[in-house]
């Protein structure tokens, strides 16, 4: 069993990498990425073997969740050797999580050997069950295949959870249609404030946003919302609806600060070390690691950066202005 070993200097344990593992994606969400984007050349990503080097010396200090994002993971070639290789830690008992965040387009194909990797639960990203809708909010996304990749992780056994962007005026007409057809589904649904994370282009950010505070009260309208203890190790707190049995989450990370209990560092593909998502410090592990054979350098460089972990993130629309926002776009963190 490892130990743990990485304390933040606010006595926060770490024991939950995000791993984004690609920037690029086959969709173009306009609140994540910008239309035209330029993506890192190839030679800049840590390799496959990089990347398990990297994950198992967090999992020697003490990770035991690792979720693997994008970018769309899944369009990352070679990944299943990756998730394959992952599944050791699993086996050992020294992760106890191995999961994903997916836009669920290329699900059909990777739903089962996931599941054969040890995956039990995927998260989705999902704003809208309308394919129009879906197709001006992703630009290039295919509704279709979204809707045939979940069908595949429910055929492999995946439990699945709906990521879903509170949007005013684009998709706060569908919260109860949503929490019905994922209730129906035995799906859970998560809603998340919008974050001022990289140019949306045209599209203002603050008239869009839609505090969760705002739609828990809507939800307390037309369901039964009853307490429950959840915790998934990530930032939502949950309710559950009493006439669907299912679940609904909310991340507030401007309603609602859950930083004091965050657990969770941020590595990106190129082997950048982010100690916060709405924070600018990160910490160069890839040259800590591609410059020595053996881990140690790699292990005094993440004792370093963890010990340099920030409170929290800044992120504050309340004078109705944009505070804390950050020029990079979500699909470099994975959110
Ligand atoms: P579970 O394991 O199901 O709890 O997943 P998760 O919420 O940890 O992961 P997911 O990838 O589904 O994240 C959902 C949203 O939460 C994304 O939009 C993330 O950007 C956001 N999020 C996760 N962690 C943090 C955090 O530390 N700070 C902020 N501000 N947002 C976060
Ligand atoms: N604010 C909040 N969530 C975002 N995501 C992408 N960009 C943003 C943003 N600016 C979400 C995606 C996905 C998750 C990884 O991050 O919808 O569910
Ligand atoms: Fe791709 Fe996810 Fe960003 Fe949409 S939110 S563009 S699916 S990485």
């Amino acid at each position: 069993m490892p130990t743990p070993q990485l304390i933040d200097p606010f006595r926060r344990k770490v024991s939950y990498l995000r791993v984004s593992v690609t920037d690029r994606c086959d969709f173009r969400c306009y609140y994540c990425m910008a239309e035209e984007m330029t993506f890192l050349p190839k030679k800049e990503l840590l390799t496959l073997e990089e990347l398990d080097r990297m994950c198992s010396t967090f999992i020697d200090m003490g990770v035991t969740k690792l979720r693997i994002t994008g970018g769309e993971p899944l369009v990352r070639k070679g990944i299943m050797t990756f998730f394959q290789s992952m599944s050791r830690h699993l086996k050992s008992d020294a992760l106890k999580e191995l999961t994903l965040t997916t836009n669920g387009s290329q699900l059909s194909r990777f739903a089962e050997p996931l599941a054969q990797c040890g995956v039990k639960r995927v998260n989705v990203s999902l704003d809208t069950l309308q394919p129009a809708k879906f197709a001006k909010i992703t630009k290039r996304g295919d509704f279709g295949k979204v809707m045939a990749g979940l069908a595949a992780a429910d055929k492999a056994g995946l439990k699945v959870k709906i990521n879903a962007v509170a949007l005013k005026g684009v998709n706060d007409d569908e919260l109860h249609p949503m929490v019905e057809w994922c209730g129906q589904r035995g799906y859970d649904l998560t809603w998340i404030e919008v974050m001022p994370m990289g140019d949306m282009g045209e599209v203002d950010r603050l008239s869009q946003y839609w505090p969760l505070s705002d739609v828990k009260k809507q939800l307390a309208a037309r369901w039964t919302l009853e307490d429950i203890p959840l915790n998934t190790g990530g930032p939502a707190t949950y309710k559950r609806v009493k006439e669907t049995g299912g679940r609904v989450g909310f991340i507030t990370p401007l309603t609602h600060n859950f930083c004091e209990s965050c657990n969770r560092v941020r590595l990106t593909c190129t082997g950048q070390l982010y100690m916060c998502l709405g924070q600018e410090d990160v910490a160069d592990l890839r040259a800590a690691m591609r410059n020595h054979e053996g881990n140690e350098a790699l292990i005094a460089e993440i004792k370093a950066a963890i010990a340099r972990k920030p409170k929290g993130h800044d992120f504050d629309y309340s004078r109705r202005v944009i505070e804390g926002e950050m020029s990079r776009h979500m699909n470099h963190t994975g959110g």
